[in-house]
């Protein structure tokens, strides 16, 4: 089953050729949904610029333990290493790799490792007899033996103008074999899932309507994680105020709960399992007016008619082999609701949000659900970030896909 993807990045960057490749690799990180804080070891900066790996990573790039200009700053190492879910050194030099396999600690880079409890990996990166060398082969060996894992180095042209093993793994792949190594194939990949976010709005005129406090936080955690495990995502969303340009996901924006409804219906047919975390109005006025109403209107009373329920739709019209999630927000009897909705929208798993747990429901980064399946135990999972609880979600939908 997939496990976290590495959300924050600490890269170390070292003294050597390839690292002219960091800025791109910096680049194919952000891409891959990362967060990147560049540490680099002073040698680094002969072949590359804080300057262009700042700019590519947003923040600013780190060397010094401490200032040396009297000041008593210093950039807290624990910290550092608390933040990251993973800590990459790419490239890895001789000289860093031989460091970090005696518990040297003469510069930033190396006190982050000393202090990384999270996965480790390095890139080596030199020369083909360097590489071959004893030492620098029994320092890797030390490092591995202690669980830090390594990727590459490649065989081809190096620097020297020798061919053989030592060129840095290329930053895209490096980035793939980090995420592979993380979470490992998802069944996922290659899937088309629909997926609903955010709440509606049902017009009662041109300028006013009936809407909900749903942000659409939880279902866009939902798409960038689908499109990290591979899925083509196809998101109808209402108005909400979130931004995605993740590669994989094609977004239909909407207004209306009709509008999500026409359009869910003409994408489920085609999808291999649908994730409904859409707040949709359950009601709606029945005669929106064409104008806007004066404030003199008397209006004492407005007629609603209800919504179609979108999810109810696909539960009728569910082909066998397509899986379908639903959400859930209720207040009382949670369990007993949610099993109801389970049956009788003909669902696979319900997500269930209680709005009486603190941090949970709408507007916050946090969430605290419930995972109600047909054949198990309720899952309660603890208040975890959205991104987390998309992960949790999105690892009991591959637990109940069939292989590929
Ligand atoms: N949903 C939907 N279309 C609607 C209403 C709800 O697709 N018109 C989906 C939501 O996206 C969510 C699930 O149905 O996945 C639960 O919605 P909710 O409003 O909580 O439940 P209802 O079935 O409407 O029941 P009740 O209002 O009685 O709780």
């Amino acid at each position: 089953m997939a496990t976290a993807l590495p959300r924050k990045v600490l890269l170390g960057v070292t003294g050597g050729i390839a690292a002219y490749k960091a800025p791109a690799l910096v680049r194919a990180l952000v891409k891959a949904g990362a967060e990147v804080q560049v540490v680099m070891t002073p040698a680094a900066h002969d072949f590359v610029t804080p300057l262009a790996l700042a700019t590519v990573s947003r923040r600013p790039v780190l060397t010094d333990l401490f200032a040396r200009d009297g000041s008593g700053r210093w950039n807290d190492h624990v910290h550092l290493a608390r933040w990251a879910d993973v800590m990459l050194v790419a490239p890895a030099s001789a000289n860093t790799l031989g460091k970090m396999a005696r518990g040297l600690c003469d510069n930033l880079l190396l006190a982050c490792y000393l202090s990384a409890e999270c996965p480790v990996f390095v890139a080596p990166a030199m020369d083909l007899e360097m590489w071959r060398d004893a030492g620098v082969q029994a320092n890797l060996a030390a490092l591995k033996e202690r669980g830090v894992r390594t990727i590459g180095p490649e065989r081809g042209e190096l620097a020297s103008g020798l061919v053989g093993e030592g060129r840095m793994t290329e930053p895209e792949a490096l980035v793939e074999a980090l995420q592979q190594a993380l979470i490992g194939p998802s069944k996922l990949a290659g899937r088309t899932m629909l997926l609903t976010a955010g709440g509606t709005q049902e017009a009662i005129d041109p300028v006013r309507y009936i809407g909900n406090r749903s942000t659409g936080k939880m279902g866009f955690a939902l798409a960038e994680e689908a499109a990290l495990r591979g899925a083509r995502v196809e998101l109808v969303t209402g108005p909400v105020a979130l931004l995605t340009d993740r590669a994989g996901i094609h977004r239909t924006d909407v207004v209306s709960a009709a509008e999500m409804a026409a359009a869910c219906k003409a994408l489920f047919p085609t999808c291999d399992l649908a994730i409904a975390s859409a707040a949709v109005a359950d009601w709606r006025p029945a005669n929106p007016a064409a104008a806007k109403l004066k404030k003199g209107t008397a209006l004492e009373a407005l007629t609603l008619e209800p919504t179609e329920d979108i999810l109810a739709w696909m539960g009728a019209h569910k082909q066998g082999g397509q899986l379908l999630v639903g959400f859930a927000l209720e207040t009382d009897n949670e369990l007993e609701h949610a099993r109801g909705k389970l049956m009788r929208k003909n669902l696979d798993l319900v997500v269930l949000n209680s709005l009486r747990d603190d941090g949970a429901g709408f507007g916050h980064d946090t969430n605290r659900v419930t995972l109600i399946g047909r054949d198990t135990d309720p899952e309660a999972l603890p208040l975890l970030s959205k991104a987390q609880v998309a992960q949790r979600i999105l690892d009991r939908v591959e637990a109940l896909m069939p292989h590929a």
